[in-house]
């Protein structure tokens, strides 16, 4: 993995009118890793994303990507640069179909072999949307309808791949299929930016950690860093007393 640095991210002051969330954010997020964010729930982490794919716009600071600033740019236009955002809720259009779902990922795309060749790659990385692409999607569980937005997501092939929270509310086989997806999709050259509440098991596979505290950076690093940081893994990691003890 390259250091360079693919998104930078400085000074960004966002919220949402009722004073600011995101408070002087700043931190590079490297070329062709994995870098995960965690911290407390109402930190801002959903915020600054948003802040990277257009959906919220900062007060102040810059974000660049490709010799472009994305503070002032429209979502669309920042997907056209190659960022995806797969949003924390689930985003897919329940009444309509798996396949549906996943070839509206591709609708920035008017080349209709290009649409078809993308299906073909996607649809060998996820066999459910073989399985299930006539089913309704709202039919899946929630497993299986992430799986689904990653699919959708990568329609676009993706430069930059954001994920709010992927692992919320699967169960442990379906978690360790999305992780492995993720690293998947770093393989294959898409820089990945996540947000997880399974912090410890995040940061394991992230390249690098930033841990964000009332929206602001408290700590970045290493993905080891950040998980080895013992007052952090106390705080944050939902450490086990046998894992943080040293922090005593
Ligand atoms: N659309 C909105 N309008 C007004 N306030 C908002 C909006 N979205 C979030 N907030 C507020 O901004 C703060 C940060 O929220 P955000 O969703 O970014 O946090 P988070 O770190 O992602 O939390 P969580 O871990 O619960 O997902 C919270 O106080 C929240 O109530
Ligand atoms: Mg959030």
């Amino acid at each position: 993995m390259a250091e360079t640095a693919y998104v930078s991210i400085k000074g960004v002051i966002a919220g949402y009118g009722g004073g600011d969330v995101l408070k002087g954010v700043e931190f590079d997020v490297p070329h062709g890793g994995v870098t995960c964010i965690v911290g407390p729930n109402g930190s801002g982490k959903s915020t600054l994303l948003k802040t990277v794919s257009g959906l919220v716009r900062p007060r102040l600071g810059e974000i660049w990507f490709k010799g472009h600033n994305l503070v002032g740019m429209s979502p669309k236009e920042i997907l056209g640069l190659g960022v995806v955002q797969v949003p924390q809720n689930h985003s897919l259009f329940r009444e309509m179909t798996v396949d549906e779902n996943v070839e509206l990922g591709a609708f920035l795309v008017k080349d209709k072999k290009v649409i078809e060749s993308r299906m073909n790659a996607v649809r060998e990385m996820f066999p459910i949307i073989v399985e299930r692409a006539n089913d309704k999607a709202g039919s899946l569980s929630g497993g299986q309808q992430r799986l689904v937005e990653f699919a959708r997501c990568l329609m676009l092939e993706p430069d930059l791949v954001v994920l709010d929270e992927p692992s919320m509310g699967l169960d442990p086989k379906t978690l360790k299929i999305m992780f492995n997806t993720i690293k998947m999709m770093n393989s294959m050259g898409r820089t990945v930016l996540l947000v997880e509440q399974n912090a410890r098991q995040a940061l394991k596979m992230s390249h690098f950690g930033v841990v964000l505290e009332n929206g602001k950076v408290r700590l970045s690093g290493t993905g080891t860093d950040v998980l080895n940081n013992p007052e952090i893994g106390a705080l944050y990691l939902g450490g086990s007393i046998e894992e943080t003890k040293h922090a005593s």
